[in-house]
């Protein structure tokens, strides 16, 4: 520990009590969520589980609710449940990340922990430098810094970062999210057989590779792994235009499924398709479990979209993560399931079935609740279903079309609705809402199709509307949920 990083863990520690009272009565804190004591929080980092441990870091800068020279944060949990808050990972203390420890990943080898991460610096002269950065540690909380590994090859832009480390037949491979010279994302893999020295393999596909044309000028956290023999490649890609419902947020988070060749770095796929259609969702990153489960976490924000616009601001501290979700490949797509473990948090139940609703809107006995898991299973919609959530959010469902709207007052211009949509394959037949004070994810058809968002509904609103069109028979399971 050196005496930049004790003063700057001294300062964070400082900065959060002197912010405790103040955060702590926002009426938007969150009961079974990831958020940051102060300050502003993002991406989820290093995901991994190691001796039944699971470590979940994610970026944080502690002294206010802007981005800036990043801290990893990180916690630590034996079920899911119940987390304990562990000292912080890394702090921006070192010449080669003096403006932040950004993103990376974990991996275990030899009985330690190895953490990859980009040291972002801006030099004297105003410009950014990168550098792909390791940490070891011996006992998962405490980690020693061993500088850069990798230095930023030839052909790129100093937007060089993100780095996800697997392990492959003996050999160890590196993703990276990158822009070329010529302002195209990339994702660049790298290969090591000892974790300290990483040879280039190239570009495994990127905008303008692999017949894609343009996807974005700069990839962000790239992801890559197995999935019952899939090849999944999971990005943030900064710059696509809207283009109908598809790519509404300022920037997205999706995947591209194929096969990886490791010699040549060649990666064929398919088209890219989302991971989410809410308002909120970013940089997502994923690992393996002991039990063979592919967990992802996300960060329910994204960079640079109206996030000045958010209400928890003015009580000094801005954004969360996901709940763990279960990825599993069906038929053609990725789904995502809450994790099985989050049953643990359900208390009271509460049971009704076979409702019908027929053109007309209403509140049903007991259904509401700022933290609570909401199941909605459908036996049959005649036209057109919705639910509003808090006076604040509407959830509906068109059946002509198939079409999927979430609304919500826009967070910068409240005489506005802003609006995300999705066309689903097939009917409705399933919901699954996780609701905790200022969040919402909404689980459709088993995990089909996911939207995540942030809510902001009026204090003590949390009454749940239903409407129908034409008929609507269903039945809900709803749980409390236990932070
Ligand atoms: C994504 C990102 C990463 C970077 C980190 C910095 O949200 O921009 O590319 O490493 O955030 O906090």
């Amino acid at each position: 520990m050196n005496a930049k990083d004790r003063e700057l863990r001294n300062k964070a520690a400082a900065t959060v009590e002197e912010n405790e009272e103040r955060v702590n009565q926002d009426h938007y804190r969150l009961n079974y969520h990831h958020m940051p004591p102060a300050g502003l929080l993002s991406d989820p980092n290093g995901l991994i589980q190691w001796n039944g441990v699971f470590h979940l870091f994610y970026q944080w800068m502690p002294f206010h609710t802007g981005h800036g020279e990043k801290f990893w944060g990180h916690c630590t949990s034996k079920d899911f449940v119940n987390w304990e808050q562990q000292p912080i990972a890394l702090t921006p203390s070192s010449w080669f990340d003096k403006d932040g420890c950004y993103s990376g990943s974990a991996v275990v080898h030899d009985d330690k922990m190895y953490l990859f991460y980009t040291g972002n610096v801006v030099n004297e002269q105003g410009e950014g430098e990168t550098y792909q950065c390791m940490a070891v540690s011996d006992d998962g909380i405490h980690f020693d810094k061993k500088g850069p590994v990798i230095h930023l090859p030839e052909g790129y832009t100093s937007d060089f970062r993100d780095p996800k480390v697997w392990e492959k037949e003996g050999s160890w491979y590196m993703v990276i999210g990158a822009q070329s010279k010529k302002r195209h994302g990339k994702a660049v893999l790298f290969r090591s057989e000892d974790l300290t020295h990483w040879e280039l393999v190239g570009n495994i596909t990127g905008s303008y590779e692999q017949k894609l044309g343009e996807l974005g000028y700069m990839w962000e956290c790239p992801d890559f792994f197995e999935l019952e023999g899939q090849g999944v490649l999971i990005v943030s890609p900064q710059g696509l235009k809207a283009n109908g419902m598809a790519y509404n947020n300022r920037y997205q988070s999706g995947y591209f499924t194929g096969t990886l060749d490791y010699n040549r770095g060649d990666f064929t796929h398919a088209e890219f398709k989302e991971l989410d259609r809410g308002f909120e969702f970013y940089a997502p990153q994923t690992t393996l479990d002991e039990k063979g489960r592919r967990i992802l976490f996300g960060w329910m924000g994204v960079p640079e979209q109206y996030e000045e616009a958010h209400p928890t601001i003015e009580n000094r501290w801005i954004h969360c993560l996901t709940i763990p979700r279960e990825l599993e490949w069906e038929g053609n797509q990725i789904v995502q399931k809450p994790l099985e473990e989050l049953k643990e948090m359900r208390e009271s139940v509460l049971l009704h079935s076979d409702i019908t609703i027929e053109n007309d809107q209403k509140g049903i006995r007991g259904v509401g609740g700022n933290s609570v898991e909401i199941q909605l299973e459908f036996e049959n919609i005649e036209e057109q279903f919705a639910l509003e959530l808090f006076h604040y959010a509407a959830f509906s469902y068109q059946k002509k079309d198939g079409i999927l709207t979430l609304s919500r007052p826009h967070l910068e211009d409240k005489s506005k609705t802003e609006f995300r949509r999705v066309k689903l394959d097939g009917e409705l037949s399933q919901l699954r809402l996780f609701i905790d004070h200022s969040t919402l994810e909404v689980f459709v058809n088993g995990g089909e199709e996911v939207f995540t968002s942030r809510i902001f509904p009026q204090k003590g609103n949390d009454a749940v509307l239903f409407t129908s069109l034409g008929a609507s028979t269903f039945s809900i399971e709803q749980w409390k949920l236990s932070g």
